[in-house]
């Protein structure tokens, strides 16, 4: 069975889909089965892995809606980029809430799919949009973890407790087996005094053993994007990527 993190949090460009594809591409270097899910309409993580959003026929929201009409999967919704799969978004996921609405069971519904499919996959991750809806429910539901990026400013603390009240209702009413993985402090700036007290703040609220090493600022990382390459296939030895390989160390060991 595939363990399923989902990257989440309610703020924006705290850096989920950064941390989610970066993490996609080093585990599937380790020759291990990953699947990864772009669930945010905006489809950034589709276009960090190279794929054109509007050329993008059968994503993620037809695989949910064949998957709700038909009771099986869309094979044609996975895509293989280098040693990873993908299931990329197209804007047509932007309609998932209100074209759910009439189903029973609406936060159920991305995992009943990952039953499917979880077996084929050692990792399962997913990247969700900055908001709570039911986009975000559905992938807390389906996971077994979730990993929360905070960006090390000072209002990104702000929105930390919503974000929890989320997960541990979540956790109460839909999906008791979800865990915290870890938070992870990013952009973190060596040189600014805010930068150390959100670190200091987050090792106060969550114990030092959930936050993972903070993954600093590096321009190579906003660069790989724009090249729809990995950071571990754009620039290696930068900082972003060693970053990013310790992140993942800690993850796979922490769980
Ligand atoms: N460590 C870093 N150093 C420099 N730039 C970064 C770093 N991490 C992320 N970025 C950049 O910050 C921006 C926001 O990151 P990202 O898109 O991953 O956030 P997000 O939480 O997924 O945003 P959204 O909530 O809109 O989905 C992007 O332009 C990304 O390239
Ligand atoms: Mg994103």
């Amino acid at each position: 069975m595939a363990k399923t993190i989902a990257f989440a949090n309610r703020k924006g460009g705290c850096g989920k889909t950064t941390l989610a594809y970066n993490v996609v591409s080093y585990i599937s270097k380790i020759n291990k089965r990953v699947l990864a899910i772009d669930f945010d309409s905006q489809a950034q993580m589709t276009l960090y892995a190279g794929l054109m959003p509007h050329t993008i026929e059968y994503g993620i929201y037809e695989m949910l809606m064949y998957f709700l009409n038909k009771g099986r999967r869309l094979q044609k919704c996975m895509k293989q980029v280098r040693n990873m799969f993908i299931i990329p978004a197209n804007q047509n996921l932007a309609s998932f809430d209100t074209a759910i609405v009439n189903f029973e069971h609406k936060e159920m519904i991305l995992r009943d799919l990952l039953m499917e499919i979880e077996a084929e996959y050692d990792y399962v991750i997913i990247d969700t949009p900055p908001s709570l809806g039911y986009s975000t429910i559905n992938a807390l539901a389906a996971s077994d973890f979730v990993v929360i990026p905070v960006k090390t400013d000072f209002l990104s603390l702000a929105g930390l407790a919503q974000m929890m009240k989320v997960f541990y209702k979540v956790n109460v009413t839909l999906n008791p087996l979800l865990q915290l993985l870890c938070v992870v402090p990013t952009m973190f700036d060596t040189r600014t005094r805010i930068s150390h007290e959100v670190l200091e703040e987050l090792k106060d609220n969550f114990g030092p053993s959930m936050v993972s090493d903070p993954i600093r600022v590096d321009v190579k990382i906003a660069e790989s994007a724009s090249h729809g390459l990995s950071i571990f296939d754009y620039k290696p030895k930068s900082r972003g990527a060693q970053d990013i390989k310790g992140l993942v160390d800690f993850l796979l060991e922490k769980m």
